[in-house]
């Protein structure tokens, strides 16, 4: 290893030295259980220094495939302890009589990590790809270890390149011990995901939660090792088959205009190239845009200043979805979108310019044509419904659902107390209130007056 740990200032190369005749040293066994063994006289072990002073090693495992540098290999050769998983410690040449510990449940693997370091011992632990990203880091962190990371390619970075596309507009999502909503809603907002699986929770389960989506995806398995396969293919195909683990998946749009089945989709990449990776930011257009900014027939659109107020109640972003049913102009789930949400607009007009209003805003709007409420039937489940048009049916079907919270636009009297009386049979809390926007509207002598806009209530209902 060559420069100096930055903690204590010392060549990480030279923290070994020759071993004392018959001390014990550790040999390597499977799932944390070490075993002191005498040491032949004479043969080179790590001397423990004081204190715990050098910080643990975290070695990065190329997903490209590269060779091992250098400098790795001097670490590995100095370790008193690796602990990784099988695969890894399969990879990397451990020394034999360095003692190992399997992966498995890291609980008892960082209590062996932690004694050994803070007996001084030189410790090192194998991770995939760079160690800093969705991995092993943050929890030798958590569990108060001092960490030095060798990091290598990354398994999304790898996956990119044996797809031969650029991913810097690309965001990452994980589906590591956690529910799988979020990130499968990520691939279903956004047009280029990389999502990080586990068994379980991978390319069959997201493919099949892609159903109706237009996506192409590329499933890498085993990259960097002898068993890496990188196959494009179809959510549905996805959905049909097993992928061995690990396995990291990429979840692409087609850009306007490009061949959607083709692999590429596009021979310019993924879409347009973002002057950032953060699509769940604000908006740089802001939201609660007026009328203008959408197509719409016989003002047939939720006015900015209710949109505002919906918008706000509905707590779009991304990991989640926002069903818009009764959509119009598809104003409201566009704007959900916006703010990164997946979005599902559902409406009987297939005339209606959701897919074009949706298109000119750049975000992607799965529209369902049909009638409510039979076709929600269908949907996967939201996390928050605006109900903007429809009847009773509607609401109550929407609220079997159990959404975490329905926003109901009403302009009928007659339908207000029905649908709180609905939302709160439901078991929501149901806040309500009339919006009445008068707009600057200027008169032919160059004086202003002031325009209504018709009133309308807005109701919330959420799940206490
Ligand atoms: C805890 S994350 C670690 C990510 C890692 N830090 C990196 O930069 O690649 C584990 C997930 O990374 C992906 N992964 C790691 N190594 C991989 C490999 N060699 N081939 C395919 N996917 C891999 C899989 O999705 C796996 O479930």
């Amino acid at each position: 290893m060559t420069g100096r740990d930055p903690a204590t200032g010392r060549d990480l190369a030279t923290d070994r030295d020759p071993v004392a005749a018959g001390a014990a040293r550790p040999v390597p066994v499977v799932d944390g259980a070490a075993r002191p063994v005498p040491v032949a006289a004479g043969a080179a072990r790590p001397v423990p220094v004081a204190g715990g002073a050098v910080p643990v090693l975290v070695l990065g495992v190329d997903a490209a495939g590269r060779p091992w540098p250098p400098a790795a290999l001097a670490v590995l050769a100095g370790a008193g302890l690796v602990v990784g998983a099988a695969r890894h410690l399969a990879a990397v040449p451990v020394p034999p009589d360095v003692e190992t510990v399997v992966l498995g449940p890291l609980a008892p693997a960082l209590d062996r990590l932690t004694a050994a370091h803070a007996a001084g011992l030189p410790t090192v632990v194998l991770a995939s790809g760079d160690p800093g990203f969705f991995g092993v880091v943050r929890r030798l962190r958590a569990a108060g270890l001092p960490v030095r990371v060798l990091p290598a390619v990354s398994s999304v970075a790898a996956a990119f390149a044996r797809a031969g596309l650029d991913w810097d507009g690309t965001v990452v999502v994980t589906a590591h011990g956690r529910d799988l909503g979020p990130a499968l809603h990520a691939c279903r907002a956004l047009p280029a995901v990389a999502v990080l699986t586990a068994p379980g929770a991978g390319a069959t389960e997201i493919g099949a939660g892609l159903a109706g989506w237009s996506r192409r995806l590329v499933v890498a398995e085993h990259l960097g090792s002898a068993a890496e396969r990188v196959t494009w293919t179809t959510p549905e195909q996805a959905a049909a088959r097993r992928w061995a683990d690990p396995h990291v998946l990429l979840s692409l749009a087609a850009p306007a205009g490009a061949d959607p089945a083709a692999d590429p989709p596009t021979p310019a990449g993924v879409g347009p190239v973002r002057a950032d990776n953060q699509p769940a930011a604000a908006p740089a257009d802001g939201w609660a845009l007026p009328e203008s900014a959408y197509r719409h027939r016989d003002s047939m659109i939720t006015k900015a200043e209710v949109r505002a107020l919906a918008v706000a109640r509905l707590r779009p972003r991304l990991g989640r979805l926002v069903w818009d049913v009764g959509a119009g102009s598809g104003s409201v789930g566009i704007e959900c979108a916006l703010l990164g949400a997946a979005v599902i607009a559902v409406e009987r007009d297939p005339a209606a310019p959701i897919a074009v209003n949706a298109a000119r805003h750049g975000v992607d709007v799965r529209v369902v044509t049909g009638d409510a409420p039979a076709v929600l039937r269908g949907l996967p489940d939201p996390d928050a419904v605006f109900v903007g048009g429809g009847g009773t049916a509607v609401l109550t079907a929407v609220a079997d659902r159990r959404p975490a919270r329905v926003v109901v636009t009403l302009a009928a009297l007659d339908r207000i107390a029905p649908a709180v009386h609905l939302l709160r049979a439901a078991g929501y809390t149901v806040t309500g209130s009339q919006l009445t926007a008068a707009r600057l509207a200027d008169l032919p002598d160059g004086s202003i007056r002031l325009a209504a806009t018709n009133p309308v209530v807005v109701l919330t209902g959420e799940r206490p």
